[in-house]
């Protein structure tokens, strides 16, 4: 038998026995303090030379980074440690001893890291994101079973486009042309009316040639399905989904949030209402002609801008400061203190850079958006900026949007489409819509769409027997991660991504 670090509360005071790895060491004289990680978290173990003896000391000693080890010792409260506590070793076993690992505690590159994904998944700052996206699964699976949803998976090959042809993988499936499922909506649409409401969670793929920090080309998305929901009843839920899933990470992911250094009140305003605001309404607000709550998305992204400029200048001001105190000679710890300053302040001046090059772009962007266009990442962080909570854009053109979306009466330049858009220029998360029930309009659309109507011969049959009007919507789950966890990019929300330029490992 042996203890996990996640159960350490319940051995307070205890002898305990845990199974891991040296994620970081350090030595004094009489002291080795490690930080052990067993998979559940990480705990500082200190091995001292008069508790273990001068052999398990030695033995201590050689252990190296990413080494696999056996500690016996005592679980001792320490409010400093990341988890809360401390294990004075009695007991010492070296499992493995690593040589070389190549991801130290020192900056790497993206590339080098993104290489070697395999071993970087055990770095604390993947761990907390795994574990994230743990909870999130766990929160989607529980909101949709309370709610009477049952869960069903539509197959991943296919030989129909949902989503327009134009990024399908083509596979051989017996010398039939077969693409990977770009989502699973359709089949959704025909369990929905066999048992209500369900939803599918499963991998999907596109094989858009985007290099951008929200495309990925095999991604997971749950796509819910209900019978008898209107668009406004789709909203509802993706409201009361979104929100409950939210909630749960930050109920039950605190301490994983904390090792992001997530600002979690800005995660909590999720539990404030989703505004919802139609296409031809949100242009408006981006474009800068209507205000919300006397926010203005344009003058935002001026004085964005201004604070970037600002920013870089006190930057500047400070690294400046930092570098004649050192230059006059100080001890090596407060040497050491002002240099790391100087790199983090560093870093801030990029990000500032990056900005004070890319406003001026969406700006221009923003203003000149033509009507009926679909919005760029930049649109939507621009149009985001002005409220807090995510906002929901609905009655989206006709001509920018699946052929399934059912037209908003007696307009059919409009479509009853939805998209949920998150707050802090993370932009979609959710799409989804009201279907077409008509049979006339879907064949027309098919045709529009150059797709194959023998394709969606079974898809029709939906609606020659029994059709109900009908909703649903998909989330992209890599897309949720990296919102939640406050990510740059949606290469570390996945264990081994997948998308334009990287197959490998
Ligand atoms: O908006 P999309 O394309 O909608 C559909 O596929 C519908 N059939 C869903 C439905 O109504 N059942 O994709 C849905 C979501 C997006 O909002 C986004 O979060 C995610 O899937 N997504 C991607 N995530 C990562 N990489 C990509 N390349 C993605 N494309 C879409
Ligand atoms: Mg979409």
């Amino acid at each position: 038998m042996h203890q996990y670090i996640q159960d350490f509360s319940k051995y307070e005071g205890q002898s305990v026995t845990v199974k891991g790895w040296i994620a970081n060491k350090r030595e004094s004289k009489t002291n080795i303090f490690i930080v052990f990680r067993d998979g559940t978290g990480f705990a500082q173990c200190v091995v001292n030379v008069d508790e273990v003896g001068e052999e398990q000391f030695a033995a201590a000693k050689s252990l190296t980074q990413e080494s696999s080890a056996i500690l016996t010792g005592t679980v001792v409260k320490d409010a400093r440690q990341i988890g809360g506590f401390e294990v004075q070793v009695s007991n010492l076993e070296i499992v493995h001893l690593t040589e070389n690992y190549p991801i130290t505690p020192k900056e790497h590159g993206i590339k080098f890291l993104e290489d070697r994904r395999h071993l970087w998944l055990r770095s604390t700052r993947q761990w907390a994101i795994m574990r994230v996206r743990n909870q999130i699964i766990m929160g989607i699976h529980h909101f949709f079973q309370e709610n009477g949803f049952v869960q069903m998976d539509a197959p991943l090959f296919t030989g129909s486009a949902c989503e327009g042809t134009t990024n399908l993988f083509e596979t051989d499936f017996f010398g039939e042309p077969a693409y990977l499922s770009q989502s699973g909506q359709l089949y959704g649409e025909a369990m929905a009316m066999a048992m209500g409401k369900i939803y599918t969670f499963g991998p999907t793929f596109r094989a858009e040639q985007s290099k951008t920090p929200r495309h990925l080309s095999e991604f997971w998305m749950i796509e819910p399905e209900m019978a008898y929901y209107t668009n406004e009843m789709n909203m509802d839920l993706i409201e009361n989904f979104v929100r409950s899933v939210v909630n749960s990470v930050l109920e039950k992911a605190k301490h994983e949030l904390e090792v992001l250094g997530r600002d979690v009140s800005k995660l909590a305003n999720v539990n404030e209402a989703f505004p919802r605001v139609t296409y031809e309404d949100s242009i408006q607000i981006l474009r800068g002609e209507l205000e919300v709550n006397g926010r203005n998305a344009i003058t935002l992204q001026e004085e964005d801008l201004q604070a970037a400029k600002d920013g870089i200048v006190a930057a500047e001001t400070q690294i400046a400061e930092n570098e004649k105190i050192i230059k006059g000679g100080v001890k090596k710890g407060k040497r050491n203190h002002l240099q790391s300053q100087i790199d983090s302040l560093k870093n801030d001046i990029k990000t500032y850079e990056e900005q004070v090059r890319n406003i001026p772009q969406w700006i221009e962007s923003a203003k000149n958006f033509a009507d009926g266009e679909d919005f760029g990442g930049s649109d939507e962080t621009v149009l985001t900026r002005v409220f807090d909570a995510p906002v929901m854009v609905y009655n989206w053109p006709t001509k920018i949007k699946a052929f399934y979306m059912k037209e908003v009466e007696g307009d059919p330049l409009h479509v009853k489409g939805v998209d949920l858009l998150a707050p802090e220029g993370y932009g979609e998360i959710v799409g989804g819509s009201e279907r077409e029930t008509s049979i006339d309009i879907l064949l027309k659309k098919i045709d529009e769409h150059e797709l194959d109507p023998k394709d969606f011969s079974w898809y029709l049959d939906l609606r020659s027997y029994g059709s109900v009007p009908h909703s649903g919507f998909g989330l992209g789950l890599e897309r949720l991660v990296r919102w939640i966890c406050d990510l740059d990019h949606v290469r570390e929300t996945i264990p081994f991504p997948r998308r334009y330029g990287r197959l490998f490992p």
